[in-house]
């Protein structure tokens, strides 16, 4: 199989963009969107009949296979609407835990829902959240592990760390951080909202509390579709976000119906792993990889900016700085993005890491060298007309 332009009518991707933020909400094939139109079709065919009597069967399915692919055993994980979704079950169920002066720890790389979630819990009970500084650019792995040692302290009640960063797109050593704060008896929440389809997944021996991840990013499902997995010993204390008939009753029962809503993108996530299978097996792991370190290096070196992550520390998200290492104003962060689009039609993030302006590239099997020459041209453009600074 060969893959950029040869494959992305099997998206529905709008020709005239060069769409270069798979990261952010996913493109799902138009192969996966029929089968979900399908399971809606049925649903709607006897709505009664598929919620009552035939959805939890192909709930049940759904979830297996899921499980199987990130390694994990079926009761473990339950699915949630999205990354953000199952985070807020998490904190808000863990909120009888936490006490005044008590402090929730993340990262400077953090996503800001997840983030907020955190502010909004902590400010509930009279604790606190806390940064950890994690440099950017960034040398190797150890710095994390740094940054996050000297953030913790005897008031550190939860720990909620990106598995692969949103706004540089590094992948964090999660397992060597989940055993420096189970040494220290903290409960640790992964958010892996970019990791499934994007690196391996093996949930049963990671050894988190707990682990957020989207199926709508880099595993193809339709919007709507994510897990939340759950250590075993803590799942009786988990509660959906929505509270609906099954509470009390166990995990699988309460988050398994959390009123009605449109099952369907969950239903699909077992079409997303096969599609994503068989690109896989095609080949485009490989693919992917050597675009983004070919873009990277060659983006880089046009705008004589440094390379801001090691290589074992990318997958198919990266982000460079820009010339004058601007300060990433909202303004700027927007101002760059709309330009971009604007004026270019390239769709991809500007983004602000610890408070400097970057652009996040995101590398998925519809790309293609060119893609990413375009990006450059369009960078050198605005640099040589004084445009990146607003
Ligand atoms: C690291 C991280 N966490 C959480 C989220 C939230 O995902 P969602 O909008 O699907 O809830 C995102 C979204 O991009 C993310 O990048």
């Amino acid at each position: 199989m060969t893959f950029g332009k040869a494959i992305r009518h099997q998206w529905l991707l709008d020709e005239d963009i060069i769409f270069l933020n798979h990261g952010s909400f996913g493109a799902c094939p138009r192969s996966v969107l029929d089968v979900q139109r399908n399971w809606q079709d049925r649903l709607e065919a006897e709505p009664v009949r598929f919620m009552t009597r035939e959805l939890p069967a192909h709930l049940d399915a759904a979830r297996t296979e899921l499980a199987t692919f990130v390694g994990a055993r079926a009761n473990d994980l339950v699915f949630v609407q999205n990354a953000t979704d199952g985070a807020n079950a998490v904190l808000r169920s863990l909120l009888p835990s936490f006490e005044p002066g008590g402090e929730l720890l993340t990262t400077s790389h953090a996503y800001r829902a997840i983030r907020q979630t955190m502010r909004y819990v902590a400010g509930l009970c009279g604790a606190r959240v806390v940064d950890a500084s994690v440099p950017f650019p960034i040398a190797d792995p150890e710095e994390v592990m740094k940054a996050i040692a000297s953030a913790i302290t005897p008031k550190t009640a939860l720990a909620v760390i990106d598995h692969i960063t949103s706004p540089t797109g590094v992948i964090f050593p999660v397992k060597d951080i989940i055993a420096l704060f189970k040494a220290r008896g903290i409960p640790v929440l992964i958010d892996g909202a970019h990791t499934p389809g994007q690196i391996e997944l093996n949930l049963d021996t990671l050894g988190a509390d707990y682990y957020i991840g989207n199926c709508h990013k880099w595993l193809f499902a339709p919007k709507g579709a994510a897990f939340l997995w759950v250590d075993k010993k803590h799942q009786a204390k988990l509660h959906p976000t929505v509270i609906s008939h099954f509470l009390g009753e166990g995990f699988q029962s309460e988050f398994g119906w959390t009123g009605t809503q449109d099952p369907s993108a969950f239903l699909s996530v077992p079409a997303g792993i096969e599609f994503h299978r068989t690109l896989s097996a095609a080949g485009s792991r490989a693919y992917t990889r050597k675009m983004l370190l070919d873009a990277r290096d060659k983006i880089t070196a046009i705008l004589g900016v440094p390379l801001s992550a090691p290589e074992e520390m990318l997958a198919q998200l990266c982000a460079f700085p820009l010339p004058y290492d601007p300060e990433a104003t909202d303004e700027r962060v927007q101002h760059l993005h709309d330009i971009l689009f604007d004026e270019y039609r390239i769709e991809v993030p500007a983004m602000n890491a610890n408070g400097k302006l970057y652009v996040r590239i995101s590398c998925t099997a519809y790309n293609d060298e060119s893609d990413f020459d375009a990006l450059a041209a369009a960078l050198v453009d605005l640099r040589n007309a004084s445009k990146i600074i607003v």
